[in-house]
Order: C-alpha cells, then structure tokens, then sequence
C-alpha cells in the first residue's frame, strides 16, 4: 500500500534488495559470417577489434516491450511475486516500441501489472542502472514496495544495415530486476550517475524527434539511424566507466580488493581489458557475455547481471559493482551487497 507523504517523512531511509533477477534474448543468432556477406568485414576483425561473435535479432513481430516482458516474468519468478504487487516500472530504452505510451505501459499491459505506475527512462545504455537507482530512491523513501526496472533495447530497429562501423556491434535483448525492501540484507549501496552532453553527437540517432522528424526524405538519408565516432566513444568509454567506479568506491567506503564480481556494460572486451587496467582489478573478475550477445545498449548490464547471479559468481553478503556508459553522454555505477 502506497505512503502519504507524512508517513515518509517520519521514517527513516531504508536499504533496497534486487530479489530476483530475468532476462531474455530473441532466438535468431546472427554470426560474423553471415554479416561479412551483408557489408564489407570479415570474422577476424570483428573478432580482434571487439570480441563479438555473434549477436540475436529480434523475430518481426518481437517488440521491445516483448523482450521486457519475457525478462520481467524470469525476474518476478525468482522474487516470487506477482504482477499485482509491482507499484511501479521503469523501462531503460532508446528503442520504444511506441514514442508514447512508454514502453513500461505496453509491458504493464503484457504482465497484468495492474497497480503499476509505469514510465521509461531514456539513458540509451546506461538506462538500466539509472533505473536501478530512481527506483532505489522510491523504496528507500517509502513511496513504493516494490518496482520492476528493465533494460531492453531492440537497436537492430535502428541500425543502419548498410554502415560496417555499427551494425557489427549491436544486438537485441532485455534484462530485469525486483527491487525491494528486504530485512537485514545490504542491498544497494551506492550509485553514482553522471552526464556530459557535450559528446551528444559522439553516439546518437539524429531523426525521430521534433528536431528532425521522420520525412521521407530524412529517412532517405538514413536520419532515422544510429550514428557513432567510434573512436572518440571508445575514448570517453574508457574515461567515464574509470571514473564512475572509482566514484561509486569512494562513496560505498570500498576499494577494488573487496569485489566479488564487476559487471560492465557490454560493448567491447578492449573496453573492459582497458578498464580492468585502468581500476587495477584482474580481468577474471569481470563477467563477459558480449561475445554472445554484441552490445545489446540498455539490456547489457542487466543481461550480464542476471547471467552471473544464476552462474553463481557471487553470493549473499560479497560485493559486485556495475558499471556503464551510453549515449548522451551518460554513465554510472552501482556498488551493492548481494
Ligand atoms: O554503447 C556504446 C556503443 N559504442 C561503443 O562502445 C563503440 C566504441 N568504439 C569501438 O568499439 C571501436 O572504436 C570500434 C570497434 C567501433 C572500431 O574499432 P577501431 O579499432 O577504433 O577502428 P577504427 O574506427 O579506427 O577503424 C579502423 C579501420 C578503418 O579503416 P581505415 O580507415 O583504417 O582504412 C575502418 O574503416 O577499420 C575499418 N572498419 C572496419 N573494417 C572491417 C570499421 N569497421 C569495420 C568493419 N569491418 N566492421
């Protein structure tokens, strides 16, 4: 049951638990092969300069908010809760199924969950953690019990099938977390979000909005696509991960020896290689799935996070941090407690 805002304030901020953790990808595997017969690239460079092997595509037919859905029903089963007792979504996303309603409100519809307040949270790839942290912010304050957060992005939607420097990066796929308030655990700690938006242009899609709307002719020119400097965001990546971890450290009182497990976003291994150097933290502590899964934006981290819980890499009571960078610029990272 929702707080009046006098409750709130006489009590004090509480701790805030992800009890349950889902994700989904689509069934269509698309391997280096099959994009070296689509643009001018080969296996080995794709394999050397970013460590993707292959990636899944979304069926026609499979939007966002499908993928979101399948990844929430794995998170809501391993919380064990029902799609009643969610007060509130949040949808990272830069690929809605819809510009409105939000993509939360079309998986609000899927689930049932009808005591939900529902909204998306654009952050492109960082969307997920910063979800993670406004619904931190809801529970700790008593507002809310209980919040579905998902990642999900379906970026093959809009990438420019044609550009070799990004259609070899990107994938499909959805990731969820519970969040709760849960007794005697520890819970999320800290999180650091920050933004630049100054390298805007560095990674984004020009069309769509009330800047440049969809024309026929802006869609002629492929306005309505990713566009990325790949180098300059290799760049920032490395910058802006480094010191989203430290950050988040600092705050939480921790160093690098007392995590478990770091969960990056998952957009090249040499990102993570240089960012593993960088923090001073053996590569072996980092979970790594983008060979499998490209880089699936908002979905990354929360793919990459719900496959190392039921791998079993850390266990109640270790430290695990994520850390991501996106689009915007947008980045930030989270210390919790398992
Ligand atoms: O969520 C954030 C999303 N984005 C990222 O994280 C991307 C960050 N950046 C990167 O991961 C890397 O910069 C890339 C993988 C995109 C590119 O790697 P790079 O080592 O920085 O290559 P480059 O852009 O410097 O390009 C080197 C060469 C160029 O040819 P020339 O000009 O040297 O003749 C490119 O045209 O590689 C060429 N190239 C390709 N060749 C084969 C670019 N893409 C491809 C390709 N296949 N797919």
């Amino acid at each position: 049951m929702k707080k009046s805002p006098r409750a709130r304030h006489s009590q004090p901020n509480r701790t805030v638990s992800i009890v349950g953790t889902g994700s989904y990808v689509p069934e269509k595997i698309l391997t280096n092969a099959e994009l070296e017969r689509l643009v001018e690239t080969s296996d080995e460079w794709i394999t050397s300069r970013t460590g993707i092997r292959e990636r899944r595509i979304a069926a026609p037919g499979e939007h966002t908010s499908h993928m979101a859905a399948r990844a929430a029903e794995r998170a809501m089963e391993q919380a064990g809760i029902t799609a009643e007792q969610i007060d509130l979504i949040i949808v990272g996303t830069v690929t809605p199924d819809t510009a409105f309603p939000s993509t939360a409100c079309h998986v609000q519809r899927i689930l049932g969950a009808k005591n939900a307040a529902c909204f998306d949270l654009s952050a492109a790839c960082s969307g997920f953690l910063y979800a993670v942290e406004v619904a931190q912010q809801f529970i700790a304050n008593h507002t809310y019990e209980t919040v579905l957060v998902i990642g999900a992005d379906k970026l093959s939607s809009i990438v420019d099938w044609g550009d070799r420097n990004t259609c070899v990066l990107f994938g499909d796929g959805a990731g969820a977390a519970i969040l709760r308030y849960r007794a005697g655990s520890h819970g999320v700690i800290t999180t650091f979000m920050a933004s630049d938006g100054n390298f805007g242009d560095i990674l984004h899609m020009p069309g769509g909005g009330c800047a440049i709307p969809i024309t026929k002719d802006n869609v002629d020119e492929k306005l309505n696509t990713l566009k990325m400097n790949g180098r300059e965001t290799f760049k920032q990546a490395v910058l802006s991960m480094g010191s989203a971890a430290t950050k988040a450290l600092e705050q939480a009182g921790l160093t690098t020896d007392d995590l478990t497990c770091i969960i990056p976003h998952q957009a090249n291994m040499r990102i993570i290689e240089a960012l593993a150097d960088r923090l001073e933290i053996p590569l072996e502590k980092f979970h790594v799935n983008l060979d499998r899964y490209g880089n699936t934006s908002a979905a990354a981290v929360a793919i990459a996070l719900d496959e190392a819980n039921r791998e079993g890499r850390f266990k109640v009571g270790d430290y695990i941090l994520l850390v991501v960078f996106g689009g915007g610029l947008t980045y930030a990272s989270s210390v919790i407690q398992w």
